[in-house]
């Protein structure tokens, strides 16, 4: 589904991807950990074409992106830490944009699927509110129907519960982790070691722009043998009161 091949990736002086390469298959699950600073954000970003790689090679589905370009990205979903929903427009009214604007899908046929995504993450009766009116955990389920609505093969997800409330963190993992079971295809930037534990496939470690480690939860969680994972492990668990 995603092929990256040698990718580099500096901002000015700065190398903040170097030679960066790996391959996700069809339904596969995959979180990035790692330190802050040391790649995430920018690897999702440069894969879904929000900012352009140095070199290297991005493959989506086969499409190299350098060729096909939007065709290619099209075949993705993003949700961030934030929740950017568009605050004038209804919670519906946010599912439906994209599909008809840049898809010139049926408006009829767009609001059904709209209807049935937010059926899926709970929202259904919120349909009709705006994003102000809804909590943190709300807007970010709104996020990820709306990602949903374009129908992508593939969803990434950067940080999607680190601007929430801890009580509202559950409700938008349980939707991310529905999703994992219907087969769909994702990359996870977490910081929740348990999610990452539980529901990945595999898990890539990031330092220093690099994947330093691309493994199974079980060789990472309970036996890393790395020291930067291991003080990394460390670290995080101190500030979770020692649960994974
Ligand atoms: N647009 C940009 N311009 C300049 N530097 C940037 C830009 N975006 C990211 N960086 C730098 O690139 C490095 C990697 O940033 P990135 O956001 O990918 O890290 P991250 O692993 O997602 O960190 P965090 O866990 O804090 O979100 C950082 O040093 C950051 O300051
Ligand atoms: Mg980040």
């Amino acid at each position: 589904m995603i092929e990256a091949k040698n990718i580099y990736k500096s901002f000015a002086e700065l190398e903040v991807l170097s030679d960066v390469s790996f391959t996700v298959n069809q339904g596969e699950v995959i979180s990035v950990i790692g330190p802050s600073g040391s790649g995430k954000s920018t690897l999702l970003r440069c894969l879904i074409g929000l900012e352009a790689i140095d070199s290297g090679e991005i493959y989506i589905e086969g499409l190299s992106v350098k060729k096909a370009g939007r065709k290619a990205y099209q075949k993705m979903g993003m949700v961030f830490q934030g929740f950017n929903l568009f605050p004038h427009k209804t919670v519906l009214g946010n599912l439906i944009e994209a599909p008809i604007v840049v898809n010139g899908e049926d408006k009829k046929e767009v609001k059904k699927r709209a209807e049935a995504l937010l059926e899926k993450v709970g929202l259904y009766d919120k349909k009709d509110a705006y994003p102000s009116q809804l909590s943190g955990g709300q807007k970010q389920r709104v996020a990820i129907a709306r990602a949903l609505a374009m129908q992508p093969d593939i969803m990434l997800f950067d940080e999607p519960t680190s601007s929430l409330d801890p009580e509202l963190v559950g409700e938008v993992l349980t939707v991310i982790r529905d999703l994992a079971d219907e087969n769909i295809t994702m990359m996870v930037v977490t910081h929740e070691m348990s999610f990452a534990q539980d529901v990945s496939d595999r898990v890539f470690f990031m330092d220093h722009g690099k994947i330093i480690s691309d493994s199974v939860p079980e060789k990472i969680f309970v036996n890393p043998d790395s020291t930067r994972i291991q003080n990394f492990l460390t670290k995080i668990l101190s500030q979770n009161d020692g649960s994974l």
